[in-house]
């Protein structure tokens, strides 16, 4: 028998705030239909002044909470994936773990960029497999808003607010491929990229920076990087792209996820797609599309699901789950 980190609740929450793509028309040289057409975006939602990224991820994680029917201390650990903590510490883990009085866990925020929920997953399939947690709150959550050069209309359009919680329980299964829960994971990071996508602040500045991003080079790296890591996460269990229900891309750009999908050999009718709703945000990307297709009869009990992330760093990774 297998231990395998199984989901048992899964919940998203949005700032109020929708922006949709003309408001940047009335300050910026760019127009609703360049936006839509380069990046597959249409809104995005802004946190309100005061809404902090703990805020966003406490509503999440109350979300999944409820699907699941338990309470926050119903749960041993709490992973927040997040590049927009609220402070520089403590993490944005415990200030959830407050809010959601949580007494008797621990937390810790990872900072993968956009890539964060694929390490966060990964992280917390650990943390289960090994018997260190029976039960653990993956959050994604991001305020990119609050790091947003609004002067720079190649980046400031792209991002958006959110967050996403899924709750993970250990569960015994046969250890086979028909089992449901965390299946297989991949994890890769390439520092010497680190120019192609940073915030130019933090603590050795001492001010927060904003995003700079050389949005082609990315591109490229994207396409190549998303596809061979969801490949290789498949590899390991023996699976290929037939078996795949839904890929639940990282939303940056529809046309990343359209060719990242083509490479993969899947059609985009098994592509859980919220970019237009969403924008890019970041490590809340992929629990929000999760939390979305559930919502919306998409994803289904027993569905094989492949989720592919990249981001800052390079940091980049997949994971393969039956949901
Ligand atoms: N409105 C109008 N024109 C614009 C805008 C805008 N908002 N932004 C840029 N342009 C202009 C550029 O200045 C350029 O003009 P020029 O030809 O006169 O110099 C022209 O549009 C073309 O610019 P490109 O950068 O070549 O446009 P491209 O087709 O590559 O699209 C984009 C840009 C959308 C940023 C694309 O490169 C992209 O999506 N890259 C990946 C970015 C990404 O996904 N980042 C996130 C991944 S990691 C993470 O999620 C944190």
């Amino acid at each position: 028998m297998t231990r395998r980190a199984v989901v048992i609740g899964v919940g998203h929450y949005l700032p109020d705030r929708i922006v949709p793509n003309a408001e940047f028309e009335k300050t910026l040289d760019t127009t609703d239909e360049w936006i839509k057409s380069r990046s597959g975006i249409e809104r995005r939602h802004f946190a309100a002044p005061g809404q902090t990224t703990s805020d966003l991820a406490t509503e999440a994680a109350n979300a999944a909470l409820k699907m699941a029917g338990l309470s926050g201390n119903d749960v041993d650990a709490i992973v927040l994936a997040t590049s927009t903590a609220d402070l520089t510490f403590p993490s944005a883990a415990t200030m959830v773990q407050a809010k959601i009085s949580n007494t008797k866990g621990y937390a810790f925020d990872i900072q993968a960029v956009c890539a964060g929920f694929a390490y966060a997953l990964t992280n917390a399939n650990a943390l289960i497999v090994s018997g260190q947690a029976d039960r653990v709150l993956v959050i994604g959550a991001e305020t990119f808003s609050r790091i947003m050069d609004w002067t720079d209309r190649s980046t400031c359009v792209l991002f958006g607010d959110g967050a996403g919680a899924l709750l993970l329980e250990a569960q015994t299964g046969e250890g086979t491929i028909d089992d449901r829960g965390i299946l297989s994971t991949d994890l890769n990071s390439d520092g010497s990229h680190r120019d192609l996508l940073y915030v130019d602040g933090g603590v050795s500045t001492q001010s927060t920076g904003v995003l700079k991003m050389q949005g082609q080079e990315i591109f490229k790296h994207a396409v190549e990087k998303l596809a061979q890591t969801a490949h290789t996460a498949l590899d390991k269990v023996g699976l290929g792209a037939d078996d795949v229900d839904w890929v639940v891309p990282h939303q940056a750009n529809i046309r990343i996820i359209k060719s990242t999908a083509r490479k993969l050999g899947v059609g985009m009718d098994r592509v859980i797609v919220t970019v237009q709703d969403h924008g890019n945000t970041s490590a809340a990307s992929i629990p929000l599309a999760l939390s979305v297709g559930v919502a919306n009869g998409q994803i289904k009990r027993g569905d094989l699901l492949v989720t592919e992330a990249i981001g800052g760093g390079l940091a980049w990774g997949a994971v393969v789950l039956r949901w």
